[in-house]
């Protein structure tokens, strides 16, 4: 930090930076966000400052630069004690001018790195043994790149799957269980039969539709025909429907589908519906969550005049992933493990004919939030230089 100047009547403080670069402040945001030992949190979650005792107008009387610019220490008029103290470097990284805020968004949109298409990203089981942080690094690192990561030679003992993944987070135990075995019994759910699945998430029908599947293939017969997966980015499909088609798109943020699964004859009976849109944008305008299941999308209960757009765009959309741009496609061999971010892609399985033979996988879901913490705090921990991803939870940040 160079040089910093009271403005506006002490109602804004800037700074100028070592490269040039000026910032902003608001004496409100800096005297809220006072990162001195009394004023912040000292233990996590707890956040100390008692906002309310502070002057309804907060204004900067003395701005000073110290300790050769690594720190700004400001002052605020009717509270002569208390000297605020900010890091240049947290400070400089917490910048809000229009350029810093954009760029700080690009860096986390992993659809915009174009590291998602190509070949399917894999990790082997077996690396584990040689170092088990690096081989979970790899595995998350491909998870949050790519949207997927295969695993190639899982022991095929059943519930293997959970093993796996509780190494990237906690399971989430939904209608289905803690874990679900997919293979041909004709059952209460589509997946469990031989027929195809269009592309999908799983359980958009939750408020919290499960945010990572794992899909583990104990057995697979090569007399099975058929039964291929596939996987394909619904964020970057929806930014090109975007682009294409920015009034449908529109009308798929506004414009809320129903998901629902009901099921009385199961032993445990389910009765579940959500109404929410297919895309979610933020404050910025960027996309920040989708929802996507056409098999679980009943009639919608929206106001008459909406429902011809509403159906115009969902056509529309289910055209457009037609097309599979971007698309893995793959057939998942005995002992592979895939692991995929439920909230950013889409699945879908081609139909298939067990010939005699049997086509077994079982799967399970973990939380999403806890899979980016864990591969953020791993990374730090390897010493990798990551930035924190966009992953689809409904945040840009
Ligand atoms: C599922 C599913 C895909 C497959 O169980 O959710 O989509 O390959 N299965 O059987
Ligand atoms: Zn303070
Ligand atoms: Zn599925």
């Amino acid at each position: 930090m160079q040089n910093c100047l009271i403005k506006q009547d002490g109602g804004i403080c800037d700074v100028v930076w070592k490269d040039g670069h000026e910032s902003s402040y608001h004496s409100t945001w800096l005297r809220y966000n006072c990162q001195c030992k009394k004023c912040f949190r000292e233990f996590s979650g707890t956040y100390t400052i008692d906002i309310l005792s502070l002057p309804e107008v907060l204004s900067v009387t003395k701005a000073e630069v110290h300790n050769e610019g690594k720190a700004l220490k400001t002052w605020f008029q009717g509270e002569s004690p208390h000297m605020t103290e900010h890091d240049a470097d947290w400070l400089r990284s917490q910048c809000y001018c229009d350029n810093c805020l954009d760029c700080d968004i690009i860096k986390r949109d992993v659809i915009n790195s174009q590291k998602c298409a190509g070949k399917l990203p894999t990790v082997d089981y077996n690396t584990i043994d040689k170092d088990e942080e690096r081989f979970k690094f790899n595995v998350l690192k491909q998870v949050v790149d790519s949207g997927i990561c295969l695993i190639q030679n899982v022991p095929i003992t059943p519930g293997q799957v959970l093993k796996v993944a509780s190494m990237f987070g906690p399971i989430y135990s939904t209608l289905y269980g803690n874990i679900f075995d997919v293979l041909d019994r004709k059952a209460e759910n589509a997946a469990y039969t031989n027929l195809l699945l269009p592309f999908h998430q799983d359980q958009p029908q939750y408020e919290s539709m499960p945010g990572v599947q794992l899909l583990h293939a104990l057995r697979f017969d090569s007399s099975v025909t058929g039964g291929e997966s596939q996987i394909l980015d619904l964020f970057r499909a929806a930014e090109t429907f975007r682009r294409e088609n920015p009034k449908y798109f529109q009308t798929l943020c506004e414009v809320p589908c129903k998901f629902e699964t009901m099921d009385k004859k199961r032993s445990h009976p389910v009765f579940q519906e959500h109404q929410k849109p297919h895309f979610v944008v933020d404050y910025f305008g960027k996309l920040v969550a989708v929802n996507w299941h056409p098999g679980i999308a009943v009639a919608t209960r929206v106001r008459f005049d909406d429902v011809p757009r509403y159906y115009e765009a969902y056509r529309g959309f289910l055209k457009l992933l037609e097309r599979k741009e971007g698309m893995f496609e793959f057939r998942l061999k005995t002992g592979d493990l895939i692991i995929f971010n439920n909230r950013r892609v889409a699945h879908a399985r081609s139909a298939f004919e067990n010939n005699g033979g049997v086509r077994h996988l079982q799967g399970t879901y973990i939380n999403l939030d806890d899979l980016k913490s864990n591969y953020m705090t791993l990374a730090i921990k390897l010493g990798e230089n990551v930035t924190p991803p966009k992953v689809g939870n409904g945040s840009s940040f």
